[in-house]
């Protein structure tokens, strides 16, 4: 009767937290060796007794970091979608891998059915294919190894035998130069291209960066635009990326891991145009479609990539079915826990309608934000395209500063970004449990602190 019981403690705890998360909606900051004084972490050799040991989880509980809160605008994830949830709690239970149609069964068929919806919406044909990796880094890694094989298969059996040169913006996300590192094309050769006013890769700039390459004789393979810059929240101008990857036979990866979410917005959608034709592109389901972390999947438009670049025979773990349904030939890990699950029990539950609608609802808390803003002349505006981040300064308040602040003194979560040399407030409107009036307390909470601490 453990499970039984530890699940009524689960709710519980859970109970708990929510009410919690009115009471405080900022769990209170300390220094970790504060911390450590106020819980026992420390593990030895004695079993604890049960009551002790609710306690003690509820009491590590409420003071961790609260996500769903609507004072939490630190990340490009927040919320909480209970149906997802729901799925996570289920595929901890049923604890499969994800890597044979043997282990995982049915758990294998809804990660295929989630894998050909997305492909669909994008307008990828039947060849295409995909896999859920731990997260948007890995999707990244995975467009950069697959880019890297196409280009001289020969690197799989005998290494690096030339310069590969990589582009990608400077509002890039840094996995791109962790997965040159990691991949062998060298942090060295990474072009980073200049972004315009807007965030958005600049096509002239790398048109003249490839060119200066091939002119010295280096060999260029790869374009990886951003389907949602990490602070800007800008989206780069793929259609206009993939003709120039056509033209020079580059292949073209979209680091949606962000932004690719529009796919399912019928107003936000022409975000992506052009991405079609991208060779692959990532997405992670754990930011704007409010799934637990992580939730994240990389596309191939010829799923023979996958393949390629991550199949490898292994007798003790495929003992029949088709590779079809061996998911495991397309992913870099062997063990891959369900991470499809809560991502369906979600898509199941409210359908692409309703996901659209989580979509449109962060444009439009967005949308109230930066009405706020761009109609007071206290403010900076420095997101200036269509985005779930809201990004500005506040008077002369600087930034760092000014959220430092918000967090020690237990008012608000929120962080700063730069593009250039100017660094500002980048706050994120993308839990849909917020209303118009959170996006608008957000405003009145800062107001107020810098009027009563910096006056
Ligand atoms: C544009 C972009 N790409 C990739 C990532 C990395 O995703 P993950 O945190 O799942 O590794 C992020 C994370 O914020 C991101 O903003």
């Amino acid at each position: 009767m453990t499970m039984e019981k530890d699940l009524q403690t689960f709710t519980q705890i859970f109970t708990a937290l929510r009410q919690d998360e009115i009471d405080n909606p900022l769990a209170e900051s300390i220094e970790p060796e504060e911390l450590l004084k106020q819980l026992d972490l420390s593990l030895g050799d004695e079993p604890m007794e049960d009551d002790a040991f609710n306690e003690n989880l509820k009491a590590l509980v409420l003071k961790t970091p609260k996500t769903a809160s609507n004072r939490f605008y630190n990340q490009l994830f927040a919320g909480r979608k209970s149906r997802a949830i729901l799925g996570e709690l289920l595929a901890a239970v049923l604890n499969n891998s994800m890597y044979t149609y043997k282990v995982g069964g049915p758990q294998v068929c809804i990660e295929k059915e989630i894998i050909e919806q997305i492909c669909g919406l994008v307008g990828y044909d039947e060849g295409s294919g995909g896999t859920f990796p731990t997260g948007g880094s890995m999707a990244n890694f995975m467009g950069l190894l697959m880019a890297r094989d196409h280009f001289d298969p020969d690197i799989r059996d005998k290494g690096m035998q030339q310069t590969l040169i990589a582009y990608s913006s400077t509002e890039s996300h840094y996995s791109m130069a962790k997965n040159a590192t990691f991949a062998g094309i060298g942090r060295d050769n990474v072009r980073y291209i200049a972004a315009n006013g807007e965030g958005k890769m600049r096509v002239d700039a790398l048109e003249k960066q490839i060119k200066a390459d091939l002119a010295d004789g280096l060999s260029p393979f790869f374009v990886n635009a951003t389907a949602g810059t990490t602070v800007l929240g800008s989206y780069d101008p793929i259609q206009d990326l993939a003709d120039i990857c056509q033209h020079y036979n580059l292949w073209l990866h979209v680091d949606g891991a962000l932004g690719s979410a529009v796919m399912f917005s019928q107003a936000h959608k022409h975000l992506l145009t052009g991405i079609d034709q991208a060779d692959s592109f990532s997405f992670n389901a754990h930011k704007m479609l409010g799934v637990p972390l992580s939730c994240s999947m990389i596309f191939a438009r010829d799923k023979q990539h996958l393949y390629q670049s991550f199949s490898n025979d292994a007798d003790y773990l495929y003992q029949g079915h088709s590779d079809d349904y061996n998911l495991g030939k397309m992913s870099l890990q062997c063990g891959r826990r369900n991470d499809a699950l809560k991502f369906w029990t979600l898509w199941k539950s409210v359908g692409t309608k309703g996901l659209a609608e989580i979509v449109d609802y962060q444009f439009k808390l967005s949308e109230i934000a930066h009405h706020y803003i761009e109609n007071n002349p206290d403010y900076t505006v420095y997101s200036k395209s269509p985005s779930v981040t809201v990004c500005f300064n506040y008077k002369e308040f600087d930034p760092k500063q000014l959220c430092t602040d918000l967090y020690e003194q237990r008012e608000m979560m929120v962080g700063y970004g730069a593009q250039g040399d100017t660094t500002f407030v980048r706050s994120v409107a993308v839990n849909t449990s917020n209303q118009a009036d959170d996006m608008l307390e957000f405003f009145k909470v800062l107001e107020d602190f810098c009027s009563e601490k910096y006056s």
